[in-house]
């Protein structure tokens, strides 16, 4: 039997109009062209790529807090925008990545954590006061953090606190923006355990955005890798980092693992240079900086081939 996938966007598109200015014309930014993919239950699916790539847009975008200029979100195979808020709430809930902007500063702990419940009609307080003390034990938070504020938590505890806020309502999915980027090195892998561990015992699936690859490696069951605002190439995490056949997810690898010559990743100096999203590059968008590019490539897109699970969107991925 084929289960409905949690989530499945096709063809997932945001523009945000910028500039103007006194008397500049509005200009087009595309965040996000295009992404199609699937998350299926109790699955790990890493989002990869350089800062400005569009992550963050889409993560917006499947949890509903931003509206798509083109394509679409489905949850559990109903359109994103006709669920209630509350009712998209209950399937899916973020984890951000900076833990000090994401909570209410003159809240108590308690009161944080328990507000996506609240927010849910006919829950009895003493329900939800239960609910409080069972997530803060399963993220690990003491019962005494309850009656303080975000501002006496370290970073950790905070972003802990986010987790045990997301999992109130026990949802499906959890989207995780880089969610350990701003955290302490040192509390980095006690926050990923944390997520390992919970996606156990709540059945739950990520769509987990890391810049991290060893995170990825570790986390994820699958990966996607974008560049200026598209996915170019998706598979398992054996496929995508074992065997990268896009030559940006070569480059991205290269200049993060320690050489491996067992990999044979060829040396693509990705450089600072990043494109303009303003003003992307015919064709490829990834041609100026593609070792590989040719005619072709600066003058048609290449399409995706594979499979949907299985795609790369280069010219030249076979050769
Ligand atoms: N609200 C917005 N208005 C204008 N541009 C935006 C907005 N949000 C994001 N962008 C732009 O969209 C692109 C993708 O941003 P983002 O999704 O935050 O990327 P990432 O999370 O991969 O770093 C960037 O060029 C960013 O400047
Ligand atoms: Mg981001």
């Amino acid at each position: 039997m084929s289960e409905l996938p949690l989530i499945e966007t096709s063809g997932l598109t945001r523009s945000f109009p910028v500039g103007g200015g006194l008397r500049g014309p509005k200009r087009m930014l595309h965040a996000v062209r295009g992404v199609s993919f699937r998350l299926s239950r109790g699955e790990i699916l890493a989002v990869v790529g350089e800062s400005g790539c569009g992550k963050s847009t889409l993560a917006r975008m499947v949890l509903g807090l931003l509206a798509p200029t083109a394509g679409d979100v489905q949850l559990n195979g109903e359109p994103i925008e006709r669920m209630k808020r509350l009712q998209r709430a209950a399937f899916v809930q973020p984890v951000f990545q900076d833990p000090y902007a994401s909570l209410n500063p003159q809240k108590r702990i308690e009161q944080i954590i328990a507000l996506p419940l609240r927010l849910q009609a006919k829950v009895k307080r003493s329900a939800i006061a239960d609910r409080v003390r069972q997530m803060m034990s399963l993220v690990g938070l003491s019962e005494t953090l309850a009656s303080r504020m975000p501002s006496e938590l370290s970073g950790g505890q905070r972003q802990r606190v986010a987790i045990a806020r997301a999992l109130m309502v026990s949802p499906k999915v959890v989207v995780c923006d880089e969610p350990t980027s701003a955290l302490d090195v040192s509390v980095q892998a006690q926050i990923l355990n944390l997520l390992q561990d919970l996606r156990e015992k709540m059945s739950l699936a990520y769509l987990l955005i890391s810049h991290n690859i060893a995170v990825v490696e570790h986390l994820a069951d699958r990966v996607a890798v974008m560049y200026l605002g598209r996915i170019v190439e998706i598979g398992t995490v054996e496929e995508v980092l074992g065997h990268p056949r896009h030559p940006y997810t070569q480059a991205l690898l290269a200049s993060i693992l320690e050489p491996d010559p067992a990999k044979r990743l060829p040396e693509i100096p990705l450089g600072a240079t990043f494109p303009n999203p303003l003003d992307p590059p015919s064709g490829c968008a990834f041609h100026p900086r593609c070792p590989r590019a040719t005619d072709l490539c600066s003058s048609d897109e290449p399409e995706a081939r594979g499979l949907p699970s299985r795609f790369v969107a280069c010219h030249h991925a076979d050769s």
